[in-house]
């Protein structure tokens, strides 16, 4: 049976753009501009703008922008082969696979108790003098206690770099935007993503002048002049066809994720069942809700009830990275708040096309299991 209410509606996302998206796709034929160019480069501009801070520049995808600050950093100097990156034991493959893929080793940290991001005091005790740098992952939608890991990284003089792919806008107490919280941050506009192009897409934000340029080279065949190869770099160019669609939903994004708040707030105060986890989180925009995780302790029970009351959900995730068979040799480690946190975790429906009937159904189900 078809959901009534699918966890993600990606026609009705999507709906509202399809003139304006027919419009870029023509102006992006008369351009003839299909590779870089004036498209990408305005994109890159309105995002540094919208994260604040000085560059951005634009990606493949998700996992290219997190490999790309790794490889640039390397490329720099101010990292090299072996050096240790603490890790969120609890989080999407992708922040794992850009560490190990650039040479690097991860170590990984258990979440806070109650919580889903990684645990300032746990890292705190992992870092050894091979640990360079800190990666925190802004999950579900939800920033790490920035000031506490700012801190900690000034006081180790490592670098801080932020998986911010399910972040866009998050603002810290202190004012910071996700992006503009460590030395350089990634993003996956991923169709899904809170702000999703059509295909696949990504970010870099940061700061610093070198970091940008050793990026700008390493993503476009390590050249800065056509033809000629300063370095062994990759093809991870973001589309233009996808910058010139992602201006158009960034302009329109503030909204959007207002709505996502509004619709967690309303779960947040309604949902009332024993048997249901909220997420702890505040409404004061340091969570843009890409998911609304709960925890149940007998999810396969749960996620049939919902099944049968026509709700779509998913799990994020249903297997650690540590206990993938593609990181065997972590296999053996043990992590058991993630390994929990996995067995339990459900996402319910959350984006800004659900309408207000909508969200009241869920609310009542869930209130009825
Ligand atoms: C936390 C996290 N990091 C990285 C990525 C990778 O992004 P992409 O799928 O655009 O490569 C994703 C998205 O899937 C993600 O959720």
């Amino acid at each position: 049976m078809a959901s009534k209410i699918p966890f993600f509606n990606i026609k009705a996302e999507n709906a509202s753009y399809a003139k304006d998206f027919a419009s870029e796709l023509s102006h992006f034929l008369e351009s003839g501009q299909f590779i870089l160019g004036d498209a990408v480069t305005r994109f890159e501009q309105q995002y540094a703008a919208f994260c604040g801070t000085h560059y951005c520049v634009g990606t493949s995808n998700g996992l290219d922008a997190l490999r790309l600050i790794f490889e640039g950093y390397k490329s720099l100097g101010i990292l090299k082969d072996g050096d240790s990156v603490l890790v969120p034991a609890h989080t999407y493959i992708a922040s794992i696979l850009a560490v190990i893929q650039a040479g690097l080793t991860p170590v990984f940290a258990e979440p806070s108790n109650g919580f889903f991001n990684m645990d300032v005091n746990q890292v705190e005790q992992l870092t050894t003098s091979s640990v360079k740098a800190c990666l925190v992952v802004h999950l579900y939608g939800q920033l790490v206690d920035v000031d506490m890991f700012r801190a900690y990284a000034k006081k180790h003089d490592i670098l801080l770099i932020e998986d911010a792919a399910q972040a866009h806008g998050a603002v810290s107490k202190s004012g910071l935007m996700a992006g503009a919280v460590g030395d350089a941050a990634a993003f996956s506009f991923y169709p899904t993503k809170n702000i999703g192009a059509l295909g696949d897409a990504g970010a870099v934000t940061t700061n610093d002048v070198n970091l940008t340029k050793a990026i700008r080279t390493i993503q476009n065949y390590g050249s800065t002049k056509k033809y000629h190869h300063d370095l062994l770099g990759f093809n991870m160019r973001l589309d233009a066809l996808q910058a010139r669609f992602l201006g158009l939903k960034l302009a329109d994004y503030p909204a959007a994720c207002k709505r996502r708040i509004t619709i967690a707030s309303r779960y947040l105060n309604e949902i009332k069942n024993s048997k249901i986890l909220l997420p702890a989180c505040d409404l004061d925009g340091s969570h843009v809700f890409h998911l609304f995780v709960v925890r149940v302790a007998d999810r396969n029970d749960f996620m049939e009830f919902l099944i049968s009351k026509g709700v779509g959900s998913l799990v994020h995730y249903p297997i650690p990275p540590h206990k993938q068979k593609a990181l065997s040799e972590y296999n053996n480690h043990k992590f058991p708040l993630t390994e929990k946190y996995h067995n339990e975790v459900v996402s319910i429906p959350l984006y800004p096309s659900l309408h207000e009937n909508e969200v009241q159904y869920i609310i009542d189900v869930l209130n009825t299991y």
